[in-house]
């Protein structure tokens, strides 16, 4: 099965203009295998400061987040007409730091995939488990309750339009990287379970590892079978470091 590869930057609450420029010029002549793709997700002040359409057309915009509402009184939000606007392809929903800082459910995050298909954007579906969910070999369950509600409310056929990035929440900003072995079982969890519903779209979907992937161990990330690249946080932020990542990553 063909699968592109992708590598997207989750900058957080970090970073400002002096490194939308720096990762311009950096990105710049960036050496990419074929059929991969890059999505920078600066934090929301700077998307239009981002000129990806000077890159080249392996190199996307993305935001952090964006609300499940269309517009209105929501004091800090951001609709997906407003990212729309910006040229905004993808969209980070679901992050667990949304989900533990921000209390948001995997309803929620189950209507803003939907607003964001709605708005044509590609959605970056986050799951992944606590460090004691995994000890206590809960694992397989906390992927299922984060997923069924996302099919639920858009159905199987529309993951067709939609990446998922597996990020165990104890492997996150922590240097605990999941072994290959083991993020490469836990990916192959994830399409197994989406193969239930539909095994066709389960194939195609790309599943992106995240937590402390950086330019030392990111190749033998995404040699594993089921891992299409990467969501990088920390090392996102280092321009030279973020290149390497991007280079080691392979589409199929
Ligand atoms: P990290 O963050 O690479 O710093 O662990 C990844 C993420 O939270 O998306």
């Amino acid at each position: 099965m063909k699968r592109r590869a992708i590598v997207a930057a989750n900058w957080k609450m970090n970073g400002g203009l002096e490194l939308v420029k720096t990762m311009t010029t950096g990105l710049n002549n960036l050496d990419l295998a074929e059929n991969v793709d890059v999505i920078i997700c600066p934090s929301a002040p700077y998307l239009s400061a981002f000129e990806h359409d000077k890159l080249g057309k392996s190199i996307h915009l993305g935001a952090q987040n964006v609300s499940e509402h269309q517009k209105g009184a929501f004091t800090g939000e951001i609709s997906t007409t407003m990212l729309q606007e910006l040229s905004v392809e993808f969209v980070i929903i679901g992050h667990s730091e949304r989900r533990s800082i921000f209390a948001e459910s995997s309803k929620q995050a189950a209507l803003k995939v939907k607003a964001a298909l709605a708005a044509g954007i590609t959605p970056i579906l986050c799951i992944g488990e606590s460090e004691s969910e995994r000890v206590e070999e809960q694992t397989e369950a906390v992927l299922s309750a984060q997923l069924q509600p996302v099919i639920d409310e858009i159905g199987i056929e529309k993951f067709n339009e939609i990446v998922i990035a597996y990020e165990p929440v104890w492997a996150i900003g922590t240097g605990k990287t999941a072994s290959p072995e083991m993020a490469q079982a836990t990916h192959c969890f994830i399409r197994q379970f989406l193969a239930k519903a539909n095994s066709e779209i389960a194939n195609k979907v790309p599943l992106l590892y995240g937590g402390s992937v950086n330019a030392a161990n990111c190749e033998k990330l995404f040699a594993q079978a089921d891992i299409d690249g990467g969501l990088i946080g920390g090392a996102s932020l280092k321009v030279d470091e973020f290149k390497i990542i991007c280079s080691a990553a392979k589409g199929t």
